[in-house]
């Protein structure tokens, strides 16, 4: 340690995507278009806050009688409601068997705290997809682990490389911590197939690999249900794995936090051995999780009133989100622009679509036309609107020419 303290230090980068945020809010433009942090926006651009939790807040004011502190392990109500959203309303009755989950400061504090326990149980090592959320790598290297990348998308083809994949993990040796998106892959948009779901999962089984989810999306692929399929498919084949899931996104809860952390084990005595080394990470890294994100999404998931309004206006976002990828498609398709990128545009799910954009590209958007991306050319498909598409459409044609 030196003294004083801190007089070496020197500034680190900031997060790649809150850097650009940064520089977004600051832009004076007023054509400015932000197609680069992943927030939800209506077709008026705006990330409102969603009916159901505006009525789901009206409740819980008039009744909230106490800002008591919750338990370590958080609100039981939301860790049992999302419970079922995730692994299913019968299939949860009985993971509960062997399943704990704690509500963590959202699915970061879920990743960072799982990470903990592993690596505090001997898990040295974690892989993560290439490419992958930036806070992924950095979460882990965080939690002391060293971290490694799996090869899971071609950038010179523009498409998944599941054969690379799979011998990859052949390679990995026992104990391995594999982190999966098992929908809306971010920042690729594009997700494996059931049969290699399957395939991945007979070969953890037999390598012993540590399958790491981390479920984000849950609602803006498909529907909650498909999304929810291959958890589904690895808890109920046994393995243990962990499963981290947040709220943000599906609820529109950003700033809230909720988020979550279930740990899929071997057995009821592991499983209360383990709850009681997740409370103990928790209390040291924050005490116990906030309240008010989590309160909103038991209130929506245990009123069957506000679940149906809920339920609509998630199929609302993810039908918008559907209309405006075929959208640029069709119109970048006429203009026959990098074709290799295409497919994926069409094909992939949820916010994000890797363009293929270069670094200079991306500069060469944001310096001349004001459009954000982030700085791989990942393109946030929510914040396109029918009436800024034909400006993203030029823009990106004269970056490429
Ligand atoms: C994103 O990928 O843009 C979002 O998940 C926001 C974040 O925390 O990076």
């Amino acid at each position: 340690m030196n003294f004083p303290f801190f007089n070496h230090l020197i500034p680190i980068p900031l997060d790649p995507i809150f850097k650009l945020a940064a520089l977004f809010a600051t832009d004076p433009r007023d054509h400015k278009i932000d197609l680069s942090i992943g927030l939800y926006r209506d077709r008026r651009l705006s990330t409102s806050i969603l009916n159901s939790v505006k009525r789901a807040e009206e409740m819980l004011l008039s009744s909230e009688v106490t800002k008591e502190y919750l338990p370590i392990e958080g609100n039981a109500t939301f860790i049992h409601q999302v419970g079922k959203l995730v692994f299913g309303e019968e299939e949860w009755l009985q993971e509960q068997e062997r399943t704990c989950g704690i509500q963590t400061p959202g699915s970061t504090g879920a990743l960072a705290v799982g990470g903990r326990m592993l690596i505090e149980e001997g898990g040295k090592n974690a892989v993560v997809s290439q490419p992958t959320w930036p806070n992924h790598p950095h979460i882990f290297t965080h939690c002391g682990m060293k971290v490694g990348f799996y090869p899971y998308y071609d950038m010179d083809t523009a498409s998944l490389s599941f054969d690379k994949s799979y011998k990859f993990f052949e390679t990995l040796s026992e104990g391995t911590i594999v982190v999966l998106q098992p929908c809306c892959h971010n920042p690729t948009g594009m997700n494996w197939q059931r049969h290699e779901w399957e395939l991945c999962l007979s070969l953890f089984q037999s390598k012993k690999l540590f399958p790491f989810f981390d479920f984000a999306y849950q609602g803006f692929g498909v529907n909650l249900e498909r999304d929810a399929e291959v958890i589904r498919l690895w808890a109920r084949s046994g393995i243990e794995m962990m499963v981290v899931c947040s709220q943000a996104k599906n609820f529109g809860l950003y700033s809230e936090r909720p988020g979550a952390l279930f740990v899929l084990t071997r057995s009821q005595k592991v499983k209360i051995a383990i709850l009681s080394k997740l409370q103990a990470i928790g209390r040291a890294l924050y005490s116990s999780p906030p309240s008010h994100g989590a309160a909103i999404v038991a209130q929506i998931l245990s009123t069957p009133s506000l679940r149906e309004i809920w339920q609509r206006e998630l199929e609302k976002m993810s039908f918008r989100m559907r209309q405006l990828r075929k959208e640029l498609f069709q119109k970048l398709d006429l203009k026959r622009w990098k074709q290799k990128n295409l497919p994926s545009l069409k094909e992939g799910e949820g916010m994000f679509w890797l363009s293929g954009l270069q670094s200079e590209e991306v500069e060469r958007l944001r310096g001349e036309f004001a459009i954000y991306i982030t700085d791989k050319g990942r393109i946030n498909i929510a914040g396109l609107s029918s009436e800024n598409i034909p400006r993203v459409i030029e823009a990106l044609m004269v970056v490429v020419s």
